[in-house]
């Protein structure tokens, strides 16, 4: 579907067999959110949200799930971007967001916290652009659009 093939890796639809690795990822990056509290609230809100989710994964056939996307089909509302601390700047997030993309036919949208500064960085070099301000006070969160 779409693969990097100097970095090895590949990205494809999700499946069954990737609930637990996108789990396991998921729970992992939630630790560098300390401003966002306990991580179970967000880990039931993956697994309510992924039946009716399009998703997609990238994987690499030693490390296994590197990365994944879920977005709302009616909208082309983003829920999880995230790629595996190792994996990062190695083009993977660029690659889901293309791939959402292409599957969407329109700009996708998403709400990144304004804390998140590496992520917010990493919209502004793929040509995000900021929608709105977003979220509650003391989780402020940011509504970007995709180019
Ligand atoms: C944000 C995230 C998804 C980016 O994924 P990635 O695979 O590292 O991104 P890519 O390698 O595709 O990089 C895309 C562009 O963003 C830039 N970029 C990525 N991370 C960056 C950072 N921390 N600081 C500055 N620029 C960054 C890259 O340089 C690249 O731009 P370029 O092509 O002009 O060089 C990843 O850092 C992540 O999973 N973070 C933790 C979870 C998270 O915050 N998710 C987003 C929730 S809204």
């Amino acid at each position: 579907m779409y693969t990097h093939s100097g970095a090895g890796w590949h990205i494809r639809d999700f499946e069954r067999r990737d609930y637990r690795p996108c789990y396991q990822l998921f729970r992992g990056c939630l630790q560098e959110f300390p401003w966002r509290g306990p991580a179970a609230p967000y880990l039931r809100q993956l697994f309510n949200s992924l039946p009716t989710a399009r998703a997609w994964v990238a994987e690499e056939p030693q490390a296994g799930i590197v990365g994944f996307l879920t977005l709302r089909p009616d909208s082309g509302y983003v829920d999880h971007l995230f790629v595996a601390p190792d994996w990062r700047l190695c083009g993977v997030g660029r690659g889901l967001l293309h791939v959402g993309r292409e599957d969407m036919g329109q700009p996708l949208l998403l709400d990144v916290d304004a804390q998140n500064i590496a992520a917010r960085d990493a919209y502004e070099a793929l040509g995000w652009r900021v929608l709105a301000k977003a979220g509650e006070t003391g989780h402020e969160q940011i509504r970007l659009i995709g180019p």
